[in-house]
């Protein structure tokens, strides 16, 4: 992944930050009435006393999960942890969510499947995995012995996939996995191959069917790659989901400007990383809006303790790394200790204050 480029001037950014010269008197209160719609700043909150690091609580809940950290894997960037285990104890992690696990074992799609792209990259890996049965046996039991707590992913072509995948990882699961997350960012066979994730009564579907197999909390996990991503929402949550990913991978497209080529092998993939964040906390923000009650896990392009700050203040009560574990395998254990000195330095005593934070200001 490439560095962040900065497109906006400094001087530029300066004007447009509120309250700065220049800046327009009324954003942010759009036509409220109050006081700063005026031009005046609203009055300063008491500053708090900062705290010791170890007073301050990390602990969440998602979807009724008792996580000991908000910080947890995303999908498809961590495996099933092995290689990330030698950099740090990926029990240490709120929770662990593994590559997405489907009925039969899939090699994938052709290589190049990887590029990079400007604080980002592009992806069209293909669901590459051993096989329900095969994780159950070589990678569940590892994840057992490592104490982790395991948000399984669950892929597949048609309902009835999703629903045999479900069924075998309730029964396996015991104590180790903690909540299935429904990966509906996969092409439906019986609909033409459009992604689940596009379609609200195809997604609805596959939640449904998933949720009567689980015995744990099902997370619906959406893409923004449609019109109204909260429509998306309500209909996967009124058929049965507990919670929501919020978001996958945006597609996208590069070419070799030489050869002409795309330069994945399947022309289009997954973009992640940096570039898609501020397009995930909005999701994040719209569908906390809209239904505050249904806990979210934010995911995209998180890689800084201010990036998990802005997921959480926009209504995600945890938040998954993905790219960001590419470029530092010890980034999401080193995000918790930041998280707390982050909290620490602004007297801030539980992390559960910044949930949703910025819709009740
Ligand atoms: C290489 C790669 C593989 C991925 N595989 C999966 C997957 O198997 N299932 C899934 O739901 N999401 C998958 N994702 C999407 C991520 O879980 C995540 O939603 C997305 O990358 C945005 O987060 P990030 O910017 O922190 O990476 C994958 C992403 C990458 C980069």
């Amino acid at each position: 992944m490439s560095d962040e480029v900065r497109m906006i001037p400094a001087h530029e950014l300066a004007t447009r930050r509120p309250g700065a010269r220049g800046a327009d008197p009324t954003a942010g209160a759009q036509g409220s009435g109050e006081a700063g719609g005026q031009g005046h700043p609203p009055p300063a909150a008491a500053p708090r006393r900062s705290l010791d690091p170890a007073e301050v609580r990390v602990a969440t809940r998602l979807a009724g999960i008792a996580l000991p950290n908000p910080i947890t894997s995303a999908s498809g960037c961590f495996a099933s942890g092995v290689e990330i285990d030698r950099f740090h104890d990926i029990a240490d992690l709120g929770a662990v969510v593994v590559k997405s696990i489907t009925l039969e074992p899939r090699d994938g799609l052709p290589t190049p499947r990887m590029a990079e792209t400007p604080s980002g990259m592009l992806n069209a890996i293909g669901l590459q995995n051993p096989g329900v049965e095969a994780w159950i046996a070589n990678d569940l039991p590892w994840l057992r012995e490592r104490g982790a707590r395991v948000i399984a992913s669950v892929a597949g072509r048609s309902v009835e996939d999703f629903r045999l995948v479900a069924r075998a990882l309730t029964r396996a699961g015991g104590d180790t996995i903690v909540a299935l997350e429904v990966n509906l960012s996969c092409p439906n066979v019986e609909d033409r191959g459009l992604v689940f994730a596009c379609s609200a009564p195809d997604s609805a579907e596959v939640v449904r069917a998933v949720s009567r197999e689980a015995r744990v909390p099902v997370l619906a996990k959406l893409t923004s790659d449609v019109t109204d991503i909260v429509a998306i929402a309500r209909a996967v949550v009124a058929a049965g989901a507990d919670g929501l990913t919020l978001i996958n991978t945006l597609l996208g497209m590069a070419i070799d400007p030489d050869t002409g080529r795309p330069e994945l092998a399947n022309t289009y993939g997954g973009l992640s990383g940096p570039a898609i964040r501020p397009v995930a906390v909005r999701n994040v923000h719209q569908v906390h809006s809209a239904l505050p009650d249904v806990p979210i896990l934010g995911c995209g392009g998180a890689r800084t303790v201010t990036d998990v700050v802005q997921f959480l203040r926009a209504g995600a009560s945890a938040v998954a790394v993905g790219t960001a574990t590419f470029v530092d395998p010890f980034i999401t254990a080193r995000l918790v200790t930041q998280l707390r000195t982050w909290c620490a330095e602004r007297g801030i005593a539980d992390v559960s204050e910044l949930i949703g934070a910025t819709q009740r200001r």
